[in-house]
Protein backbone atom coordinates (compact mmCIF):
# COMPACT_ATOMS: atom_id res chain seq x y z
CA UNK A 1 0.00 0.00 0.00
CA UNK A 2 1.84 2.78 -0.91
CA UNK A 3 1.90 6.51 0.44
CA UNK A 4 0.62 9.17 -2.68
CA UNK A 5 3.50 11.25 -3.49
CA UNK A 6 1.53 14.30 -2.56
CA UNK A 7 -0.94 13.22 -0.02
CA UNK A 8 -4.38 15.32 0.58
CA UNK A 9 -3.67 17.64 -2.23
CA UNK A 10 -5.68 19.19 -5.32
CA UNK A 11 -3.72 19.56 -8.47
CA UNK A 12 -5.52 22.19 -10.22
CA UNK A 13 -5.62 21.79 -13.87
CA UNK A 14 -4.49 18.39 -14.10
CA UNK A 15 -6.65 17.15 -16.58
CA UNK A 16 -8.23 18.38 -20.01
CA UNK A 17 -11.80 17.62 -21.38
CA UNK A 18 -11.87 18.38 -24.76
CA UNK A 19 -15.16 18.03 -26.88
CA UNK A 20 -13.94 16.82 -30.21
CA UNK A 21 -16.89 18.19 -31.90
CA UNK A 22 -16.54 21.56 -30.77
CA UNK A 23 -13.34 22.26 -29.58
CA UNK A 24 -14.70 23.53 -26.26
CA UNK A 25 -12.37 22.60 -23.52
CA UNK A 26 -12.12 23.01 -19.41
CA UNK A 27 -9.45 21.90 -17.18
CA UNK A 28 -10.54 19.99 -14.23
CA UNK A 29 -8.36 19.47 -10.85
CA UNK A 30 -7.11 16.34 -9.30
CA UNK A 31 -7.53 15.03 -5.51
CA UNK A 32 -4.87 12.97 -3.93
CA UNK A 33 -6.15 10.89 -1.23
CA UNK A 34 -3.82 10.06 1.52
CA UNK A 35 -4.35 6.37 0.07
CA UNK A 36 -5.88 4.80 -3.21
CA UNK A 37 -6.80 5.73 -6.66
CA UNK A 38 -7.35 9.66 -7.03
CA UNK A 39 -10.25 11.60 -8.25
CA UNK A 40 -10.62 14.13 -11.02
CA UNK A 41 -12.35 16.48 -9.30
CA UNK A 42 -15.98 17.22 -11.08
CA UNK A 43 -17.52 19.64 -8.32
CA UNK A 44 -15.24 22.93 -9.78
CA UNK A 45 -14.52 25.63 -9.95
CA UNK A 46 -13.26 24.95 -13.45
CA UNK A 47 -10.84 26.49 -15.65
CA UNK A 48 -11.97 27.23 -19.51
CA UNK A 49 -10.73 29.04 -22.43
CA UNK A 50 -13.04 32.20 -20.92
CA UNK A 51 -11.13 32.16 -17.47
CA UNK A 52 -12.43 30.28 -14.25
CA UNK A 53 -16.12 28.98 -13.72
CA UNK A 54 -18.54 27.98 -10.84
CA UNK A 55 -20.54 25.10 -10.76
CA UNK A 56 -18.90 21.77 -11.74
CA UNK A 57 -19.16 19.95 -15.16
CA UNK A 58 -22.58 20.12 -15.74
CA UNK A 59 -22.66 23.96 -15.12
CA UNK A 60 -19.54 24.36 -17.45
CA UNK A 61 -19.75 22.21 -20.07
CA UNK A 62 -23.65 21.34 -19.88
CA UNK A 63 -22.64 17.25 -19.80
CA UNK A 64 -23.28 14.94 -17.18
CA UNK A 65 -21.29 12.16 -15.54
CA UNK A 66 -22.65 8.87 -16.10
CA UNK A 67 -21.45 6.04 -13.47
CA UNK A 68 -24.40 3.41 -12.28
CA UNK A 69 -23.70 1.94 -9.44
CA UNK A 70 -21.11 4.46 -9.11
CA UNK A 71 -18.62 1.72 -9.49
CA UNK A 72 -15.89 4.72 -10.42
CA UNK A 73 -17.32 7.63 -8.44
CA UNK A 74 -16.42 8.88 -5.14
CA UNK A 75 -19.01 10.83 -2.84
CA UNK A 76 -17.20 12.49 -0.03
CA UNK A 77 -13.66 13.62 1.39
CA UNK A 78 -13.75 10.91 4.52
CA UNK A 79 -11.44 10.75 7.49
CA UNK A 80 -12.79 7.73 8.83
CA UNK A 81 -12.12 4.50 6.78
CA UNK A 82 -9.12 3.89 4.33
CA UNK A 83 -10.06 0.28 2.40
CA UNK A 84 -7.20 -1.36 -0.08
CA UNK A 85 -9.21 -3.65 -2.14
CA UNK A 86 -5.79 -5.05 -4.08
CA UNK A 87 -3.56 -5.14 -0.67
CA UNK A 88 -6.79 -5.98 1.03
CA UNK A 89 -6.58 -3.63 4.13
CA UNK A 90 -8.84 -1.68 6.24
CA UNK A 91 -8.02 1.16 8.29
CA UNK A 92 -9.50 3.42 10.48
CA UNK A 93 -8.23 6.69 11.09
CA UNK A 94 -4.71 5.03 10.62
CA UNK A 95 -5.21 2.01 12.53
CA UNK A 96 -5.23 -1.81 11.14
CA UNK A 97 -8.68 -3.52 11.69
CA UNK A 98 -6.62 -6.59 12.83
CA UNK A 99 -5.05 -4.45 15.01
CA UNK A 100 -8.16 -2.79 16.70
CA UNK A 101 -9.66 -6.27 16.86
CA UNK A 102 -6.40 -7.68 19.29
CA UNK A 103 -5.80 -4.90 21.20
CA UNK A 104 -8.89 -2.37 21.47
CA UNK A 105 -12.00 -2.61 22.60
CA UNK A 106 -15.27 -1.60 21.10
CA UNK A 107 -16.04 1.55 22.50
CA UNK A 108 -12.22 2.58 21.79
CA UNK A 109 -13.31 2.07 18.31
CA UNK A 110 -16.71 4.07 18.71
CA UNK A 111 -14.49 6.55 20.35
CA UNK A 112 -11.91 6.91 17.52
CA UNK A 113 -14.60 6.71 14.95
CA UNK A 114 -16.02 9.43 16.27
CA UNK A 115 -13.45 11.84 18.04
CA UNK A 116 -10.42 10.47 15.60
CA UNK A 117 -8.47 9.36 18.74
CA UNK A 118 -8.15 6.04 20.97
CA UNK A 119 -9.65 7.33 24.52
CA UNK A 120 -7.14 7.25 27.53
CA UNK A 121 -8.28 5.48 30.52
CA UNK A 122 -10.72 8.00 32.59
CA UNK A 123 -11.95 9.31 29.16
CA UNK A 124 -12.80 5.83 28.44
CA UNK A 125 -14.83 5.39 31.10
CA UNK A 126 -16.61 8.55 30.74
CA UNK A 127 -17.49 7.83 27.35
CA UNK A 128 -19.06 4.47 28.18
CA UNK A 129 -20.87 5.17 30.82
CA UNK A 130 -22.41 8.24 28.85
CA UNK A 131 -23.26 4.76 26.03
CA UNK A 132 -24.76 2.48 28.58
CA UNK A 133 -27.00 5.39 29.73
CA UNK A 134 -28.05 6.24 26.10
CA UNK A 135 -29.37 2.68 25.97
CA UNK A 136 -32.63 3.20 27.23
CA UNK A 137 -35.53 3.62 24.47
CA UNK A 138 -38.67 5.06 24.92
CA UNK A 139 -41.66 3.27 25.24
CA UNK A 140 -43.45 3.61 22.00
CA UNK A 141 -40.27 0.83 20.57
CA UNK A 142 -41.73 -1.52 23.14
CA UNK A 143 -45.35 -1.39 21.75
CA UNK A 144 -43.89 -1.37 18.19
CA UNK A 145 -41.50 -4.39 18.54
CA UNK A 146 -44.92 -6.25 20.61
CA UNK A 147 -47.05 -5.40 17.56
CA UNK A 148 -44.91 -8.07 15.24
CA UNK A 149 -45.13 -11.43 15.06
CA UNK A 150 -42.43 -13.27 16.66
CA UNK A 151 -41.30 -15.01 13.53
CA UNK A 152 -41.94 -11.92 11.42
CA UNK A 153 -38.62 -10.75 10.12
CA UNK A 154 -36.18 -9.41 12.51
CA UNK A 155 -34.91 -6.65 10.15
CA UNK A 156 -38.10 -5.18 9.70
CA UNK A 157 -39.05 -5.41 13.59
CA UNK A 158 -35.84 -2.97 14.19
CA UNK A 159 -35.92 -0.86 11.33
CA UNK A 160 -39.93 0.15 12.49
CA UNK A 161 -38.19 0.31 16.20
CA UNK A 162 -35.79 3.04 14.91
CA UNK A 163 -38.27 4.90 13.11
CA UNK A 164 -40.00 4.74 16.60
CA UNK A 165 -37.46 5.82 18.48
CA UNK A 166 -36.87 9.02 16.26
CA UNK A 167 -41.15 9.92 16.38
CA UNK A 168 -39.53 10.30 20.11
CA UNK A 169 -36.47 12.52 19.07
CA UNK A 170 -35.64 15.80 18.50
CA UNK A 171 -32.39 15.22 17.50
CA UNK A 172 -30.60 17.07 20.66
CA UNK A 173 -28.07 13.54 20.74
CA UNK A 174 -27.70 12.45 17.81
CA UNK A 175 -25.20 9.75 19.31
CA UNK A 176 -27.43 8.03 21.52
CA UNK A 177 -28.20 6.30 18.30
CA UNK A 178 -25.19 4.10 18.78
CA UNK A 179 -26.55 2.70 22.04
CA UNK A 180 -30.42 2.80 20.84
CA UNK A 181 -29.98 0.39 18.53
CA UNK A 182 -28.17 -2.27 19.86
CA UNK A 183 -30.82 -1.71 23.16
CA UNK A 184 -33.48 -2.36 20.34
CA UNK A 185 -31.55 -5.17 18.71
CA UNK A 186 -31.38 -7.25 21.84
CA UNK A 187 -35.60 -6.23 22.39
CA UNK A 188 -35.59 -7.92 18.79
CA UNK A 189 -33.84 -10.90 20.26
CA UNK A 190 -35.70 -11.42 23.23
CA UNK A 191 -39.17 -11.00 20.86
CA UNK A 192 -38.01 -13.48 18.72
CA UNK A 193 -37.03 -15.86 21.15
CA UNK A 194 -40.11 -15.71 23.11
CA UNK A 195 -39.00 -13.78 25.57
CA UNK A 196 -41.85 -11.83 27.27
CA UNK A 197 -39.75 -8.78 29.64
CA UNK A 198 -37.31 -5.88 27.75
CA UNK A 199 -34.40 -5.82 30.13
CA UNK A 200 -33.00 -1.44 30.93
CA UNK A 201 -29.47 -1.34 30.86
CA UNK A 202 -27.52 -2.34 34.07
CA UNK A 203 -25.26 0.97 34.77
CA UNK A 204 -22.47 -1.29 37.01
CA UNK A 205 -21.66 -2.95 33.28
CA UNK A 206 -19.87 -2.46 30.52
CA UNK A 207 -21.59 -1.59 26.92
CA UNK A 208 -21.15 -4.98 25.42
CA UNK A 209 -21.50 -7.08 28.70
CA UNK A 210 -25.19 -4.87 28.89
CA UNK A 211 -25.98 -5.53 25.22
CA UNK A 212 -24.84 -9.41 25.95
CA UNK A 213 -27.09 -9.38 29.35
CA UNK A 214 -30.26 -7.50 27.55
CA UNK A 215 -30.37 -9.84 24.73
CA UNK A 216 -29.76 -13.47 26.24
CA UNK A 217 -30.64 -13.13 29.81
CA UNK A 218 -33.66 -15.07 30.92
CA UNK A 219 -37.05 -13.06 31.42
CA UNK A 220 -35.86 -12.81 35.29
CA UNK A 221 -33.12 -10.97 34.38
CA UNK A 222 -30.63 -13.95 35.29
CA UNK A 223 -27.90 -14.00 33.60
CA UNK A 224 -24.45 -15.46 34.15
CA UNK A 225 -21.94 -13.09 31.98
CA UNK A 226 -19.98 -15.39 29.98
CA UNK A 227 -16.56 -13.54 29.66
CA UNK A 228 -16.01 -15.78 26.11
CA UNK A 229 -19.23 -14.69 25.05
CA UNK A 230 -18.99 -10.62 25.76
CA UNK A 231 -15.78 -10.66 24.36
CA UNK A 232 -16.13 -12.80 21.01
CA UNK A 233 -19.27 -10.11 20.48
CA UNK A 234 -17.06 -6.92 21.38
CA UNK A 235 -14.98 -8.63 18.63
CA UNK A 236 -17.54 -8.99 16.11
CA UNK A 237 -18.97 -5.12 16.69
CA UNK A 238 -15.85 -4.02 15.87
CA UNK A 239 -15.14 -5.95 12.92
CA UNK A 240 -18.36 -4.66 11.48
CA UNK A 241 -18.24 -1.21 12.95
CA UNK A 242 -17.69 0.85 9.56
CA UNK A 243 -16.67 0.50 5.85
CA UNK A 244 -16.53 3.59 4.55
CA UNK A 245 -19.01 4.31 1.53
CA UNK A 246 -21.40 0.93 0.90
CA UNK A 247 -24.45 0.77 0.59
CA UNK A 248 -26.63 1.15 3.87
CA UNK A 249 -23.80 3.84 4.86
CA UNK A 250 -24.78 5.65 1.03
CA UNK A 251 -28.10 5.64 2.36
CA UNK A 252 -27.22 7.18 5.55
CA UNK A 253 -25.81 10.13 4.57
CA UNK A 254 -28.13 10.69 1.74
CA UNK A 255 -30.94 10.77 4.39
CA UNK A 256 -29.08 13.15 6.62
CA UNK A 257 -28.15 15.64 3.61
CA UNK A 258 -31.42 15.89 3.05
CA UNK A 259 -31.96 16.92 6.84
CA UNK A 260 -33.25 14.22 8.59
CA UNK A 261 -32.89 13.23 12.23
CA UNK A 262 -30.31 10.80 13.04
CA UNK A 263 -32.30 8.43 14.10
CA UNK A 264 -34.59 8.53 11.25
CA UNK A 265 -31.34 8.50 8.57
CA UNK A 266 -30.01 5.16 10.71
CA UNK A 267 -33.45 4.12 10.03
CA UNK A 268 -33.40 4.06 6.44
CA UNK A 269 -29.30 2.59 6.69
CA UNK A 270 -30.91 -0.48 8.66
CA UNK A 271 -33.29 -1.21 5.72
CA UNK A 272 -30.88 -0.86 3.04
CA UNK A 273 -28.39 -3.60 5.73
CA UNK A 274 -30.89 -6.07 5.39
CA UNK A 275 -30.52 -6.84 1.35
CA UNK A 276 -29.10 -9.91 1.07
CA UNK A 277 -26.42 -8.77 -1.00
CA UNK A 278 -25.69 -6.71 1.81
CA UNK A 279 -25.45 -7.55 5.59
CA UNK A 280 -28.17 -10.09 5.08
CA UNK A 281 -25.69 -11.81 3.64
CA UNK A 282 -24.42 -13.45 6.65
CA UNK A 283 -27.90 -15.19 7.26
CA UNK A 284 -27.61 -16.25 4.08
CA UNK A 285 -24.41 -17.80 3.97
CA UNK A 286 -25.20 -20.26 6.76
CA UNK A 287 -28.54 -21.40 5.28
CA UNK A 288 -26.73 -22.03 2.19
CA UNK A 289 -24.08 -24.16 4.68
CA UNK A 290 -27.09 -25.97 5.95
CA UNK A 291 -28.31 -26.95 2.42
CA UNK A 292 -25.44 -28.74 1.50
CA UNK A 293 -25.17 -30.10 4.52
CA UNK A 294 -28.90 -31.44 4.48
CA UNK A 295 -29.45 -31.96 1.20
CA UNK A 296 -28.51 -34.78 -2.03
CA UNK A 297 -27.62 -37.53 1.04
CA UNK A 298 -26.27 -40.07 -0.90
CA UNK A 299 -23.54 -37.37 -2.02
CA UNK A 300 -19.63 -37.36 -0.32
CA UNK A 301 -19.25 -33.61 0.79
CA UNK A 302 -16.90 -33.15 -2.29
CA UNK A 303 -19.88 -33.91 -4.89
CA UNK A 304 -22.28 -31.56 -2.93
CA UNK A 305 -19.36 -28.87 -3.26
CA UNK A 306 -18.72 -29.52 -6.87
CA UNK A 307 -22.65 -29.06 -7.28
CA UNK A 308 -22.66 -25.55 -5.77
CA UNK A 309 -19.60 -24.29 -7.41
CA UNK A 310 -21.26 -25.35 -10.83
CA UNK A 311 -24.63 -23.72 -10.01
CA UNK A 312 -22.80 -19.92 -8.94
CA UNK A 313 -20.79 -20.31 -12.07
CA UNK A 314 -23.75 -21.09 -14.33
CA UNK A 315 -24.70 -17.77 -16.43
CA UNK A 316 -28.27 -18.70 -16.80
CA UNK A 317 -28.83 -19.51 -13.09
CA UNK A 318 -29.03 -16.35 -10.56
CA UNK A 319 -27.42 -18.04 -7.81
CA UNK A 320 -24.10 -16.84 -6.19
CA UNK A 321 -22.33 -18.13 -3.71
CA UNK A 322 -23.18 -15.75 -0.46
CA UNK A 323 -20.21 -14.66 1.28
CA UNK A 324 -18.07 -14.17 -1.53
CA UNK A 325 -16.88 -11.40 -4.02
CA UNK A 326 -16.93 -7.21 -2.81
CA UNK A 327 -17.19 -4.29 -4.72
CA UNK A 328 -14.29 -3.17 -2.72
CA UNK A 329 -11.73 -6.17 -2.02
CA UNK A 330 -10.11 -7.76 -4.98
CA UNK A 331 -8.13 -9.84 -3.02
CA UNK A 332 -8.68 -10.56 0.16
CA UNK A 333 -11.28 -9.01 2.96
CA UNK A 334 -9.35 -8.82 6.22
CA UNK A 335 -12.39 -9.01 8.10
CA UNK A 336 -12.98 -12.16 6.87
CA UNK A 337 -9.09 -13.33 7.67
CA UNK A 338 -9.27 -12.09 11.56
CA UNK A 339 -12.42 -14.02 11.14
CA UNK A 340 -11.67 -17.42 10.38
CA UNK A 341 -8.94 -17.57 13.22
CA UNK A 342 -11.49 -15.96 15.37
CA UNK A 343 -14.41 -18.80 14.59
CA UNK A 344 -11.46 -21.55 14.94
CA UNK A 345 -10.47 -20.15 18.28
CA UNK A 346 -14.18 -19.50 19.33
CA UNK A 347 -15.58 -22.91 18.67
CA UNK A 348 -12.68 -24.66 20.80
CA UNK A 349 -13.10 -22.00 23.39
CA UNK A 350 -16.69 -22.82 23.89
CA UNK A 351 -15.56 -26.82 22.78
CA UNK A 352 -17.95 -27.04 20.09
CA UNK A 353 -17.42 -28.57 16.82
CA UNK A 354 -19.76 -27.32 13.93
CA UNK A 355 -19.96 -29.55 10.82
CA UNK A 356 -20.40 -25.83 9.18
CA UNK A 357 -17.29 -24.70 9.49
CA UNK A 358 -15.53 -28.09 7.72
CA UNK A 359 -18.20 -27.15 4.93
CA UNK A 360 -17.43 -23.12 4.78
CA UNK A 361 -13.41 -24.34 4.41
CA UNK A 362 -14.31 -27.00 2.10
CA UNK A 363 -16.34 -24.77 -0.11
CA UNK A 364 -13.89 -21.69 0.15
CA UNK A 365 -10.71 -24.25 -1.14
CA UNK A 366 -12.85 -25.56 -3.77
CA UNK A 367 -14.12 -21.96 -5.00
CA UNK A 368 -10.47 -20.49 -4.58
CA UNK A 369 -8.91 -23.34 -6.27
CA UNK A 370 -11.79 -22.57 -9.54
CA UNK A 371 -10.44 -20.28 -12.77
CA UNK A 372 -14.24 -18.51 -12.28
CA UNK A 373 -14.00 -17.55 -9.03
CA UNK A 374 -10.05 -16.68 -9.27
CA UNK A 375 -10.61 -14.23 -12.69
CA UNK A 376 -13.24 -12.60 -11.31
CA UNK A 377 -11.19 -11.98 -7.98
CA UNK A 378 -14.00 -13.27 -5.74
CA UNK A 379 -12.53 -14.08 -2.33
CA UNK A 380 -14.91 -15.00 1.14
CA UNK A 381 -15.85 -11.68 2.64
CA UNK A 382 -16.52 -10.69 6.27
CA UNK A 383 -20.39 -12.11 6.06
CA UNK A 384 -18.42 -15.63 5.31
CA UNK A 385 -17.50 -16.84 8.58
CA UNK A 386 -19.33 -14.39 11.00
CA UNK A 387 -22.30 -16.37 11.10
CA UNK A 388 -20.34 -19.75 12.02
CA UNK A 389 -19.29 -17.35 14.74
CA UNK A 390 -22.76 -16.46 15.50
CA UNK A 391 -23.83 -19.68 15.88
CA UNK A 392 -21.30 -20.88 18.26
CA UNK A 393 -22.46 -18.04 20.12
CA UNK A 394 -25.82 -18.92 20.34
CA UNK A 395 -27.45 -17.33 17.93
CA UNK A 396 -30.14 -18.29 14.73
CA UNK A 397 -29.53 -17.36 11.05
CA UNK A 398 -32.25 -14.84 11.36
CA UNK A 399 -30.76 -13.03 13.90
CA UNK A 400 -27.14 -12.11 12.12
CA UNK A 401 -27.56 -9.44 10.62
CA UNK A 402 -29.38 -7.34 13.85
CA UNK A 403 -25.28 -7.91 15.73
CA UNK A 404 -24.16 -5.97 11.74
CA UNK A 405 -26.69 -3.52 12.53
CA UNK A 406 -25.28 -3.10 16.44
CA UNK A 407 -22.07 -2.34 15.17
CA UNK A 408 -22.32 -0.23 11.81
CA UNK A 409 -24.45 1.89 13.72
CA UNK A 410 -21.20 3.58 15.09
CA UNK A 411 -19.99 4.12 11.86
CA UNK A 412 -22.98 5.02 10.22
CA UNK A 413 -23.28 7.93 13.00
CA UNK A 414 -19.49 8.97 12.78
CA UNK A 415 -20.03 9.21 8.80
CA UNK A 416 -23.32 10.90 9.01
CA UNK A 417 -21.45 13.43 11.48
CA UNK A 418 -18.79 14.24 9.29
CA UNK A 419 -21.03 14.64 6.27
CA UNK A 420 -22.83 17.52 8.72
CA UNK A 421 -19.48 18.97 9.50
CA UNK A 422 -18.98 19.13 5.70
CA UNK A 423 -21.52 21.23 4.98
CA UNK A 424 -22.28 19.29 1.42
CA UNK A 425 -25.82 19.66 -0.25
CA UNK A 426 -28.17 17.60 0.02
CA UNK A 427 -27.02 14.00 -2.57
CA UNK A 428 -29.26 14.26 -5.72
CA UNK A 429 -27.87 12.34 -8.44
CA UNK A 430 -28.65 13.62 -12.21
CA UNK A 431 -30.33 10.81 -14.66
CA UNK A 432 -30.48 9.88 -18.65
CA UNK A 433 -33.68 10.00 -19.11
CA UNK A 434 -33.92 7.54 -22.09
CA UNK A 435 -37.73 7.15 -22.26
CA UNK A 436 -40.78 8.18 -24.80
CA UNK A 437 -40.44 11.69 -26.09
CA UNK A 438 -43.06 14.14 -24.71
CA UNK A 439 -46.65 12.94 -26.38
CA UNK A 440 -50.59 13.61 -26.03
CA UNK A 441 -53.07 11.23 -23.77
CA UNK A 442 -54.70 9.39 -27.01
CA UNK A 443 -58.72 9.81 -26.74
CA UNK A 444 -59.98 6.88 -25.35
N1 LIG B 1 -21.04 -15.98 -6.64
C1 LIG B 1 -20.91 -16.18 -7.97
N2 LIG B 1 -20.55 -15.22 -8.85
C2 LIG B 1 -20.31 -13.99 -8.36
C3 LIG B 1 -20.42 -13.71 -6.99
C4 LIG B 1 -20.80 -14.76 -6.11
N3 LIG B 1 -20.92 -14.55 -4.79
N4 LIG B 1 -20.14 -12.40 -6.77
C5 LIG B 1 -19.87 -11.88 -7.97
N5 LIG B 1 -19.96 -12.84 -8.93
C6 LIG B 1 -19.67 -12.68 -10.37
C7 LIG B 1 -20.78 -11.93 -11.07
O1 LIG B 1 -21.76 -12.82 -11.57
C8 LIG B 1 -20.02 -11.21 -12.16
O2 LIG B 1 -19.71 -12.17 -13.15
P1 LIG B 1 -19.64 -11.72 -14.73
O3 LIG B 1 -18.49 -10.77 -14.80
O4 LIG B 1 -19.45 -12.99 -15.46
O5 LIG B 1 -20.97 -11.06 -15.01
C9 LIG B 1 -18.70 -10.83 -11.48
O6 LIG B 1 -18.51 -11.84 -10.46
C10 LIG B 1 -18.68 -9.44 -10.85
O7 LIG B 1 -19.79 -9.35 -9.94
P2 LIG B 1 -20.65 -8.05 -9.70
O8 LIG B 1 -22.00 -8.43 -9.18
O9 LIG B 1 -20.58 -7.17 -10.90
O10 LIG B 1 -19.80 -7.36 -8.56
P3 LIG B 1 -20.32 -6.21 -7.59
O11 LIG B 1 -19.13 -5.48 -7.13
O12 LIG B 1 -21.39 -5.43 -8.26
O13 LIG B 1 -21.01 -7.04 -6.39
C11 LIG B 1 -21.36 -8.23 -4.38
C12 LIG B 1 -20.43 -7.27 -5.15
C13 LIG B 1 -20.84 -8.34 -2.94
C14 LIG B 1 -22.78 -7.66 -4.33
C15 LIG B 1 -21.34 -9.62 -5.08
O14 LIG B 1 -20.03 -10.15 -5.08
C16 LIG B 1 -22.30 -10.62 -4.42
O15 LIG B 1 -23.48 -10.64 -4.78
N6 LIG B 1 -21.82 -11.46 -3.44
C17 LIG B 1 -22.69 -12.37 -2.73
C18 LIG B 1 -23.42 -11.62 -1.61
C19 LIG B 1 -22.51 -11.25 -0.45
O16 LIG B 1 -21.74 -12.06 0.04
N7 LIG B 1 -22.65 -9.99 0.04
C20 LIG B 1 -21.89 -9.50 1.18
C21 LIG B 1 -20.91 -8.41 0.81
S1 LIG B 1 -19.72 -8.08 2.13
C22 LIG B 1 -20.62 -7.42 3.44
C23 LIG B 1 -21.07 -6.03 3.16
O17 LIG B 1 -20.24 -5.13 3.10
O18 LIG B 1 -22.29 -5.83 3.02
Amino acid sequence: MSHNSDPSTVEKNRYTLIDNKTGQTAQFSRINPTYGKPAIDLSGPIDTEKGPAKGGLRAVFQIEAHDPAYKSTSSCLSEITYIDGEEGVLLHRGYNIKDLTQNATYMDVVHLLLEGTLPGATEKEKFEQKMVGAMRVPKVVEHVIRGFDRDDSPMDMLAAAMSAASAKSDDSNPRAVIAQLPAIVAMVIRHQQGKDKFLAPDTTLGFTENFVRMAFADDDGTYKINKVLTESMDKLLILHADHEQNASTSEVRGARSAGSKMAASIAAGVITLAGPLHGGANQKVLEQLEQIANTNPGQSLDEKIAGVIAKAKDPNDDFRLMGFGHRVYKNTDPRATVLKAFVDNLLQELNVKDERLDIAMKLEQAALADPYFKDRKLFPNVDFYSGIAMAAMGMKPELFTLIFAAGRVSGWTAQAEELDRSKQPICRPRQQYVGDAERPVPKR
